[in-house]
């Protein structure tokens, strides 16, 4: 058990070489994260490795604070970012930047790739319009375990389940033994560099569009709002800022303003900054809900058959393909949801064909015992088991999904709860369904392990 006074001495560290708050409760959460490191270096117990801490060992506190980081990510992540990148900011770029052919994207806490390879493949798509162009996609982290997996591009089989339309992992992956490989054409568009937040940003130069996702929230507002406000710095009056579902500028930071009628996205707060034409995107939002779960990012989804657009699966924002034998159920409040289909009747990605959505809840596949689930957030971004997988359903781990609506599910085939409906929640969880008949909303203010998961608290 740590100390108080220890306690108090790591997370002081810990905020000052990262911004990274870390409060009282989350005691236990240090300490599962440091016993690992504490073990591999040979040392009896945490007591002794706040010692060696306490003497300045560099490497130490580095390996400390990136234990600390939380690199949840997933592909097209929220779904809305994207879409605002392809409908908007892109087509706004192409227009203004088009005798100067220049782009630049800074991914500033680009975690595992996911975000920049999900630009990078929405860019592949405008091929044709960006030829001649120079276009820059950085990915900076603190965390330079995490920069390694972002440069190797491989991803587990879990992952490009999550949020990956099945066409882009056809066209984009190889898989490599049991993991799937990002092709080393998209990867050749990233750049990787690690970097800390805290940092000066100005060597890194200027860029058009910053998405610096999800990371803010574990700031205290003083490192929010300084951390924007160097970001404004380096932006041209026409640039973009994406932040996360749970992040915002209000109140924080009076350099940016949100762009009218949409979430995540926010404008310069400077003269210069242009009325953008929102009418393709909105168009494409509608498109979205209305057709149940068919949007996906690129358009690549499936639009249901006519006949199939009403009733109750259509009313959902997502619907990921049931998983197995059962009722499949059906998320009720996503509203641009991310749909991940599997290739019907094969293994996952040896083949194109999705199968129409919303048609499988009656299906049986033989040798799979487990209960469908679609999750449903306000954003609505599923994941659907794979195939050939058991289990009793998906489990939802409590405080797992954020108000974003992005679910985190246990790995498929380790769940142990018995969901009729398809998400079991994990008892003693204090944790309440707010956002409709399946997945499990959080409210932001409660901890949110999600946030700060590796794969060891998981265990
Ligand atoms: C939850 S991930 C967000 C990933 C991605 N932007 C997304 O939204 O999916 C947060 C990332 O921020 C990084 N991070 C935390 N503190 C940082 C800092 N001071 N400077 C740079 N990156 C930091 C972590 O290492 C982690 O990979």
């Amino acid at each position: 058990m740590m100390k108080p006074d220890d306690f108090e001495f790591v997370s002081r560290l810990i905020k000052s070489k990262s911004g990274l708050v870390l409060s009282q409760d989350k005691t236990y959460l240090l300490e599962s994260r440091l016993m690992p490191i504490a073990r591999k270096r040979g040392l009896k117990d945490l007591t002794e490795l706040i010692g060696t801490l306490r003497g300045g060992d560099r490497n130490l506190v580095e390996e400390v604070v990136d234990a600390m980081t939380t690199n949840e990510s997933f592909f097209f992540r929220d779904t809305k970012p994207f879409d605002q990148f392809r409908h908007v900011v892109l087509p706004h770029m192409i227009k203004t930047r088009a005798s100067k052919k220049h782009l630049r994207i800074w991914c500033a806490a680009a975690s595992s790739g996911q975000e920049p390879y999900s630009l990078a493949m929405i860019l592949d798509e405008f091929k044709s319009q960006l030829a001649g162009w120079r276009i820059d996609i950085v990915g900076t982290d603190i965390s330079r375990e995490i920069l390694t997996k972002a440069r190797a591009g491989l991803y587990s089989q879990f992952e490009v389940q999550r949020g990956l339309p099945i066409g882009l992992l056809v066209k984009y992956f190889q898989k490599k033994e049991d993991q799937w490989q990002i092709s080393a054409d998209i990867r050749s568009k990233v750049q990787y560099k690690e970097f800390n937040l805290l940092e000066d940003f100005r060597p890194l130069g200027q860029f058009d569009v910053v998405y610096c996702r999800n990371v803010l929230i574990y700031f205290d507002q003083p490192t929010k709002s300084d951390v924007l406000s160097r970001v404004s710095a380096l932006m041209p009056d026409d640039g973009f800022l994406f932040l996360g579902g749970a992040e915002t500028v209000l109140g924080i930071s009076d350099k940016f303003k949100p762009l009218a009628r949409q979430r995540g996205i926010y404008q310069l707060n400077r003269p210069g900054a242009p009325e953008v034409d929102l009418t393709a995107l909105e168009k494409a939002q509608a498109g979205a809900a209305s057709a149940a779960g068919a949007a996906a990012p690129g358009g690549l989804a499936f639009q249901k058959p006519k006949h199939m657009q009403t009733g109750a699966a259509t009313t959902t924002g997502t619907t990921a393909r049931p998983a197995v034998g059962t009722t499949g159920a059906t998320g009720t409040t996503g509203t641009a949801g991310t749909a991940t289909t599997r290739p019907a009747g094969s293994g996952f990605g040896t083949t194109s064909t999705q199968r129409p959505l919303g048609t499988t809840p009656s299906t049986t596949r033989p040798g799979t015992t487990g209960t469908g689930s679609t999750g449903s957030g306000t954003t609505g971004s599923a994941f659907s088991r794979p195939s050939g997988s058991t289990g009793t359903g998906s489990t939802t781990r409590p405080g797992t999904t954020d108000t974003t609506g992005s679910t985190y599910r246990r790995p498929l085939g380790t769940g142990t709860g018995a969901g009729a409906g398809g998400t079991t929640q994990r008892p003693g969880t204090g944790s309440s369904n707010t956002s409709g008949s399946s997945g499990t909303t959080r409210p932001s203010t409660t901890f949110d392990r999600s946030r700060f998961g590796k794969p060891d608290d998981k265990k």
